[in-house]
């Protein structure tokens, strides 16, 4: 009786099997060292600034900072940025930005990344125009510097020695990277259709990969690579493009649509690198994914009203160009400083282009946990080439 039963139910016997597997794989899972990378290596634009932009020419104004830090620190939010759970998710210290000259300490790694950078060379950069002068290649040519200099350092010895990586940091820290909305809006905002900015998607991607791959042959292994958000849910382009068709959770489509195509050349480009560089471990991040579920499923993370900007003035978006965070403004004769909402941690936009702290922390948690990434890995384990 008990046989016969037992074989009427074979699929079980397989959905039995298919348990012990699963609970063995993952049995080995957790028995692999958590990662300790002695360092980070940061690339990037806004998303990724703590105070590289700020250093160079200035800071954001007050409020910029005040959930977390209680001064502005140069990042683009109300406190922590992504980068900041991911270093304090090894343990390591805020990075310190490598324009930073003042009271800066490398030694578990360097941030490049500035406000405003493109990967392309932009034409018209900061003060009078509107882009970082550091793109992305700027940052390599910096990043190889700081590489030969802190040799010259190390050799030397004394206490400038104790503020730089150990030589052997370089090859195992890990390499991350936020940059490419910049070179998309700079079309949006200098008048080009979507279509003539779609055309220019193959060669920022080519741009890209070039960047990773002479950064690799300095020495550098595990390659942290978030794609682009979706720009569409931004109130900067929602409030400046307003008869763009929206989705069903209000996102401007069309520009969206710009981010999905710039996400899948760098998937498919950063599948070829991963064969171009066997010694790598190349993970594609999809920050496109964490930061649209907050718009997707407000609730479900404790947001409300998530394309309204916290810290900004004017409109159904609480969003205007000449009215930005921190802004002094002229309202009918009377002046009055564009300040933050009551309470940015129930918001996602924090000035109109960048996400609160309370968002970030959130997508944070997303892309950690392996969900999102290509191949499928937590943060914690990226340093280990055989789940890769
Ligand atoms: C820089 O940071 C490292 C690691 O946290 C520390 O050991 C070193 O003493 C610091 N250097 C200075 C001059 O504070
Ligand atoms: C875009 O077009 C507007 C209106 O024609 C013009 O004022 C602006 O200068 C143009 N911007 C660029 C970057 O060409
Ligand atoms: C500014 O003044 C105009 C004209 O009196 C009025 O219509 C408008 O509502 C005022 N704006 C604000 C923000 O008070």
């Amino acid at each position: 009786m008990a046989l016969i039963e037992f074989l009427n139910h074979i699929p079980i016997v397989s959905l039995i099997a298919l348990i012990l597997c699963t609970t063995t794989s993952t049995a080995r899972i957790f028995t692999t060292k958590n990662c300790d990378f002695p360092a980070i290596f940061n690339f990037g634009a806004s998303n990724a600034d703590t105070g590289g932009l700020a250093a160079a020419f200035r800071a954001p104004p007050w409020p910029y900072g005040q959930t977390y830090f209680h001064r502005s620190t140069g990042r683009y939010s109300d406190g922590r940025i992504i980068l900041d759970f991911i270093a304090q998710n090894f343990g390591l210290p805020y990075l310190s930005p490598y324009l930073n000259s003042l009271g800066s300490n490398f030694t578990h790694g360097a941030s490049f990344a500035t406000f405003g950078s493109t990967i392309r060379i932009p034409n018209s950069v900061m003060p009078y125009g509107r882009f970082s002068p550091f793109s992305l290649s700027i940052q390599f040519i910096q990043f190889r510097d700081f590489i030969l200099k802190t040799k010259i350092i190390r050799d030397q010895g004394g206490v400038l020695a104790t503020l730089i990586p150990k030589e052997d940091y370089f090859s195992k820290a890990l390499y991350t990277f936020d940059i490419g909305q910049n070179d998309l809006t700079s079309g949006f905002f200098g008048n080009a259709t979507i279509q003539e900015v779609i055309v220019t998607i193959p060669d920022i991607v080519n741009k890209f990969i070039g960047i990773i791959k002479n950064i690799y042959y300095l020495g550098a292994r595990s390659f942290w690579i978030h794609n682009t958000g979706p720009i569409g849910c931004l109130s900067l382009i929602l409030a400046n493009f307003p008869s763009t068709i929206k989705d069903s959770y209000g996102c401007a489509k069309e520009y969206n649509e710009v981010s999905q195509y710039f996400n899948s050349k760098l998937k498919e480009a950063l599948n070829q690198l991963r064969k171009d560089l066997p010694l790598a471990t190349i993970i594609y991040v999809d920050i496109y994914s964490a930061k649209y579920s907050l718009f997707q499923n407000p609730k479900k993370y404790g947001f409300e009203f998530p394309h309204v900007t916290c810290c900004g003035y004017g409109g159904k978006y609480n969003y205007d160009d000449h009215a930005l965070c921190g802004q002094t403004i002229n309202i009918n004769g009377t002046k009055k400083v564009v300040g933050s909402c009551k309470n940015p941690s129930t918001r996602v936009i924090w000035d109109g282009t960048h996400y609160t702290e309370a968002a970030n922390k959130i997508i944070f948690d997303q892309i950690s946990s392996g969900v999102l990434t290509d191949p499928p890995i937590s943060l914690n384990l990226v340093c280990h080439k055989k789940f890769t």
